[in-house]
């Protein structure tokens, strides 16, 4: 039970190596008690430059390695990260609150990104296409594009590495990661596994630091960092994209979502309510493909929402350490105020809430459903990234579709239906990068993941998730 003590690191992994520059240190807190796990040295701008010069350094060495070579290494490294299941889990559950049968999963689910890219890697193929006058050959190759940064958030500490690294260095590249100073337990683990595994000095380095703004700047402004990978908010996301506007860095980001999750009247309610429960209280509602509004046709509204507030009552909220426990405390205080607040400007505006809607100390929250919620109220435009299930009510199937693209956000959307034909109907009339049809959980290595609008750009994970870590080059052979 404690071996998971052995994986937890207090300094940052740079160059091949556990390293620290200043003195200060971070609390990492679990949010169930917030009692101090362990204190990490404090990074910033000295260490992630030290950390980009030797990113730089390793990258045409580990450029010129051939994919089977790279991949050989990637695939230690998800072997081990499998060995070490139980601890990573434990420590990520200590960290962020998820529960444990979560964190479990999570482990599977991030480690599955590095197996995928280990395959990928050897099939990062060029063209050859048919020369534009007789006497020509032409080729292209993909080559990797270099040092890549990667900022990751506290909601998934393992996985939203995994999704940007695997494909990064299973190509050529090498990279930097900025993880959350929430949870950056887990990043340090796993490094140290990747260490074990063979990934050689430099290739990937870990800082930890609690100057997010600082650090982010530093990768943005840098000549020698060719990419910023970043999940997080809309609105950090629009603030690197300037930092990286005069180096013109290549950019992938994964931002915030809004997504709906409509019920129609011919929808199967209990695979419906099965959905919400999976799909809206995955890490008590902390991810940015949880459904925010519950839209539902009103022919099916009273059955559903009488299903659904039995099922949420039955949601075990405690210690994520316990097996039986569904929603854990959520990340912070800034959090639990957030929901608070929501709350109040929705009863303000005549919401009803059903069952829930209280804070429980020290940083928890009631799985809540909120009834007669109206566009108005802020969490029809705002990522709720919490436990509340506002419930809308609509009539006709036109009424939805303006409902659900009624936000600036395209990530993540869902609906449930038994008529074939709207089921098409519908999907090509939702403004988002992914859609669930009949099923709430949508996540997995094989599935391009992203957004569109102000969800970002760029696609993460499947066979799209290694074209923007490369640059193609174009080869003219002439006078044959
Ligand atoms: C996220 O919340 O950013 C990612 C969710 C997922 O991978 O399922």
């Amino acid at each position: 039970m404690d071996n998971y003590k052995d994986l937890i690191f207090d300094k940052s992994f740079v160059n091949g190596k556990w390293q620290h520059v200043g003195d200060s240190k971070i609390e990492i807190k679990n949010p169930v008690d917030l009692s101090v796990i362990v204190s990490v040295y404090d990074e910033g701008r000295d260490l992630i430059n030290q950390a980009i010069d030797a990113a730089y350094t390793a990258f045409p060495l580990w450029k010129k390695k051939s994919a089977k070579e790279r991949s050989v290494v990637l695939k230690r490294w998800f072997q081990l990260i499998h060995e070490y299941k139980e601890e990573i889990a434990i420590i990520m559950t200590l960290e962020s609150g998820k529960p444990i049968s979560e964190s479990r999963g999570e482990v599977d689910y991030g480690a599955a990104y590095i197996e995928w890219f280990a395959e990928e890697a050897k099939r990062n193929y060029g063209d050859s296409i048919p020369g534009f006058t007789a006497d020509k050959r032409i080729i292209t190759i993909k080559e990797p594009i270099g040092v890549v940064g990667a900022i990751t958030p506290w909601n998934f500490p393992l996985a939203m590495i995994t999704r940007k690294i695997a494909p990064a260095l299973a190509v050529g590249c090498t990279v930097v990661v900025r993880p959350s100073e929430e949870t950056p337990l887990t990043a340090l683990a796993i490094s140290h596994l990747a260490n074990m595994a063979g990934v050689p000095p430099g290739v990937i380095n870990t800082v930890v630091g609690s100057n997010a703004s600082e650090m982010g700047k530093e990768l943005c402004e840098s000549r020698k960092v060719s990419k910023i990978s970043f999940t997080g908010s809309t609105r950090v996301g629009q603030i690197l994209m300037e930092q990286c506007a005069p180096t013109l860095k290549k950019m992938s980001l994964e931002l915030g979502g809004n997504a709906p999750f409509i019920v129609f009247d011919d929808a199967d309610v209990m695979l419906a309510v099965k959905g919400v429960i999976a799909g809206k209280f995955r890490f008590g509602g902390q991810t940015c493909v949880c459904v925010n509004r519950i839209l539902v046709q009103e022919g099916i509204y009273d059955v559903f929402v009488r299903e659904l507030l039995e099922a949420v009552q039955k949601l075990q909220l405690g210690n994520g350490m316990d097996e039986s426990v569904s929603v854990g405390p959520l990340i912070n205080r800034k959090a639990i105020e957030r929901m608070k607040n929501l709350l109040i400007d929705a009863e303000r505006k005549g919401a009803y809430i059903a069952t829930g809607g209280k804070a429980v100390e020290p940083q928890f929250f009631q799985p809540t459903v909120i009834l007669n919620a109206t566009p108005d109220m802020i969490f029809a435009k705002d990522e709720i990234f919490g436990p509340l299930a506002p419930v809308f009510k609509f009539k006709t199937e036109e009424e939805a579709i303006v409902m659900a693209n009624d936000t600036i956000y395209g990530l993540a959307s869902y609906f449930y239906t038994n008529d074939l034909n709207r089921s098409w109907r519908v999907r090509d009339q939702l403004e988002y990068g992914i859609v669930g049809i009949n099923e709430g959980l949508i996540s997995s290595e094989v599935v391009p993941f992203g957004g569109v609008k102000y969800s970002g750009q760029g696609r993460e994970g499947s066979k799209y998730g290694l074209d923007s870590y490369v640059d193609i080059k174009y080869v003219c052979i002439g006078n044959v």
